[in-house]
């Protein structure tokens, strides 16, 4: 049910971040992956080794860890995650939300994010029902934070009253309730092309380019998390075949166009890949031998391009069709140029030039060519990117849903 969905899970302080292990497990059942943070406090409850071994990733705590911030990073945290959950979130880490304090990993991660949060409270009734605490729960509504619980009944302080978190289960079923509801490509199909194309020229030599796929798999990423049945067809890399996503792996263009062909039909086909525009006529079965007559003359031919014979197709073409551009100069007017050429319906352009880092670099500077306009998107990580076309892609398909509200909306809040 959670397949492939990135939470981010900050337990703090109280006793019932016992229940956080419990929930770790459920979640890691539902097939979701689970990175946590824990303060401080959580630790005196808690250890930091029994969170690391259910949830199989490492335990981020130290806002001043150089290793912890030189490997992730407090942003890179929360913009890894679909969502942040905070279970328990005790008064304290309420009100330091509320305040805007950034004075913990934590608090810090929570004031960095820009993804949908969820809080689970939990303390003494008294706590709870303080004015104090009132007042941040509604601050915090105000701005979209989701929450869950508590729920009514004995406190592990020997008290009755409301302040108990709400069991695993519910948070669980809160957690998935919220992002199928974000799934606003479920039931869509989505092909993605990424990587480079290997020419052989004999069996030990090719003709390729620098591209690592990370712009092309992050594409199919953004897709599929909103919900796409997506299919990438990707040349050679070393990226993470994303989750939830069916990966066609190909060597040639020719393969990349009949692998591409086969995912037909699809409603969207996203065009990442850095095909080789020639071939070597015939590559030779034997690998090729300095014979004392120079270098061998290798004639090329032109590859078919997968792109316009996507966007060119008439039965099944798919409704939505982008390609990117490669460019050195003029980019968006060669770019534009390249969209007509081709018949997509957008593309992508972005500089190619040495020095910018585009072909294998984490980020990307493009702009978003349509029709009759042209969107120029500041720099960004190539995640980013991918995120922003998902979301336009989603509204051109389904425009009748807007996007997720910035946080889920959780029922139970009175209390
Ligand atoms: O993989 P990364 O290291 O993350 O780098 C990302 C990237 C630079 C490869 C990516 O952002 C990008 O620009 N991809 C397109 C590269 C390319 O081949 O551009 P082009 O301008 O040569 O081709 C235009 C379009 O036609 C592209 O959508 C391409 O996939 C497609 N094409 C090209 C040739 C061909 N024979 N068939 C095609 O389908």
């Amino acid at each position: 049910m959670l397949q492939g969905r990135r939470i981010l899970l900050i337990i703090s302080g109280g006793i019932a971040a016992y229940k956080s292990l419990e929930l770790i497990r459920r979640l890691r059942d539902q097939g979701a992956a689970v990175r946590c943070v824990m303060t401080e406090a959580a630790r005196q409850f808690i250890t930091p080794l029994s969170v690391a071994s259910l949830s199989e990733d490492k335990v981020y705590g130290d806002l001043w860890s150089l290793t912890d911030e030189s490997e992730m990073g407090h942003i890179r945290l929360s913009r890894e995650a679909d969502l942040l959950v905070v279970a328990p979130a005790t008064a304290d880490l309420i009100a330091r939300m509320s305040a805007g304090i950034a004075d913990d990993l934590a608090a810090t991660t929570l004031l960095a994010s820009d993804k949908p949060v969820l809080i689970a409270p939990a303390m003494n009734a008294m706590m709870w029902a303080h004015p104090a605490t009132q007042a941040n729960l509604a601050v915090l509504a105000s701005r979209g934070v989701g929450r869950i619980g508590p729920a009514a009944g004995d406190l592990a302080c020997g008290e009755v009253g409301f302040g108990r978190m709400s069991e695993p289960a519910e948070i669980v079923a809160e957690i998935a309730r919220f992002l199928v509801k974000n799934q606003r490509l479920s039931g869509r199909r989505a092909l993605v092309t990424s990587g480079p194309t290997r020419e052989p020229i004999d069996p030990v030599r090719y003709i390729s380019n620098h591209s690592s796929g990370k712009q092309g798999h992050a594409i199919a990423a953004a897709l599929a998390a909103l919900g796409a049945e997506t299919v990438l067809v990707s040349g050679p890399t070393s990226e993470p075949t994303p989750a939830g996503v069916k990966l066609i792996g190909i060597e040639t263009a020719a393969e990349m166009l009949s692998a591409s062909e086969a995912a037909l039909p699809v409603d969207v086909a996203v065009m990442a890949a850095a095909v080789s525009d020639w071939r070597v006529a015939s590559s030779s079965t034997q690998k090729l031998k300095k014979n004392g007559k120079g270098p061998p003359n290798l004639r090329l031919v032109e590859n078919p391009d997968i792109l316009a014979s996507i966007a060119g197709r008439s039965n099944d073409r798919p409704a939505l069709v982008i390609g990117f551009a490669a460019e050195t100069e003029n980019v968006v007017a060669n770019a534009r140029a390249k969209r007509k050429r081709k018949g997509c319906d957008w593309i992508v352009a972005n500089d190619v030039s040495p020095g910018t880092g585009t072909f294998g670099g984490e980020r990307n500077t493009v702009h978003l060519v349509h029709a009759d306009t042209v969107e120029d998107w500041p720099a960004m990580s190539k995640r980013d990117v991918a995120e922003r076309l998902a979301e336009r892609i989603a509204a051109a398909l389904v425009p009748d849903t807007a996007a997720a509200p910035a946080s889920p909306r959780v029922p139970g809040a009175g209390h």
